[in-house]
């Protein structure tokens, strides 16, 4: 049997990036999803869709099968990923998987005790060889998402983000990225933090937007506890409320506009900036 290149989330944002950047350069690809039915006119007829499902761990030696590298992508907002990751991840140790690349999020080296991070010291602590991502918040949160049915709703967007900068990445070079640790020699051992080149506020984000598709979007900043009250009237369960909450108190106090050089280093040309995203995706918002 060929040896495949496992892609869980294959149907989310990155993972459905990196399946197309594979089979476009002929590498054999397993599509993981809960539903390969469903799910299966989603892709090239030459990828192999599996099921896998992390409430499920019966569907991981299945899906693990023939598989010589794995794309490692969690639910998000799981506050337990590090524990429902941990079988997977012990089998594909026993299963002889080569290499893991793991996406988890800008930061998470910061704090030992955040599940993201101790999925990422479960993966090293395996021995298999791994390649950490650490993006930080996706430029295509607002053409998917709660964010952008908002926006469609309302053609506002109500954040506690203040004036704040984040650096927006494209989930398409987040794919390249990975593409690139799976395919090629030298990153073995790397944690590689993905960027956009430059940081913007949310009031520079509609901005761009609304030029983009004629039409006015507008950023509306809200307080913590304004935040607080629409995610509970959401009935949002509370350890993610308390999750978000935390998240843009961090973007306040500045800690997501960092720029990292590591999508050119990997690369070898800049990352997506935001207006070539509000093109690609204009339709999105017409
Ligand atoms: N959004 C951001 O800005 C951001 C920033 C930094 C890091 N991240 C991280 O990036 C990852 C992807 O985030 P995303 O928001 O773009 O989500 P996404 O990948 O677009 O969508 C969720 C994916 O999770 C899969 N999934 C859901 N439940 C599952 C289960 N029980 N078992 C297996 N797979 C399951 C879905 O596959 P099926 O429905 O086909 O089963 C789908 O492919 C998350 O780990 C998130 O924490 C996101």
């Amino acid at each position: 049997m060929s040896k495949q290149i496992l892609v869980i989330g294959a149907t989310g944002r990155v993972g459905s990036e990196l399946v197309r950047l594979l089979i476009e350069n002929g590498e054999s690809v397993s599509a993981a999803t809960r539903n390969p039915v469903t799910n299966a006119s989603k892709f090239f007829n030459t990828v192999d869709v599996v099921e896998f499902d992390y409430d499920r761990p019966e569907t991981f030696a299945p899906a693990l099968n023939g598989v010589e590298k794995i794309f490692l992508s969690v639910r998000p907002g799981d506050n337990h990923s590090d524990i429902v990751s941990m079988p997977l991840i012990e089998l594909a140790k026993q299963m002889n998987v080569q290499h893991i690349v793991d996406l988890t999020a800008m930061g998470v080296e910061q704090d030992e005790s955040f599940m993201l991070r101790k999925l990422e010291k479960n993966v090293e602590a395996s021995g298999v060889e791994f390649t950490h991502l650490r993006p930080n918040w996706f430029m295509q949160n607002f053409n998917s998402g709660p964010m952008y049915t908002e926006i469609m709703a309302t053609k506002e967007l109500h954040l506690p983000a203040a004036d704040a900068e984040i650096s927006f990445v494209d989930v398409r070079d987040i794919a390249a990225v990975a593409f690139t640790a799976l395919t090629h020699f030298g990153h073995s051992g790397k944690a590689y933090t993905l960027t956009g080149q430059e940081s913007l506020s949310h009031f520079q984000v509609v901005d761009i937007i609304s030029q983009v598709i004629f039409d006015k979007i507008s950023y509306v900043p809200v307080t913590e506890e304004a935040a607080r009250e629409t995610m509970i009237n959401r009935k949002i369960p509370h350890d993610l409320i308390e999750r978000w909450t935390d998240f843009y108190r961090k973007v306040r106090a500045g800690l997501c506009s960092t720029i990292s050089p590591d999508i050119e280093s990997v690369l070898g040309r800049p990352p997506i900036l935001f207006d070539r995203y509000a093109g690609d995706y204009a339709a999105s918002w017409q």
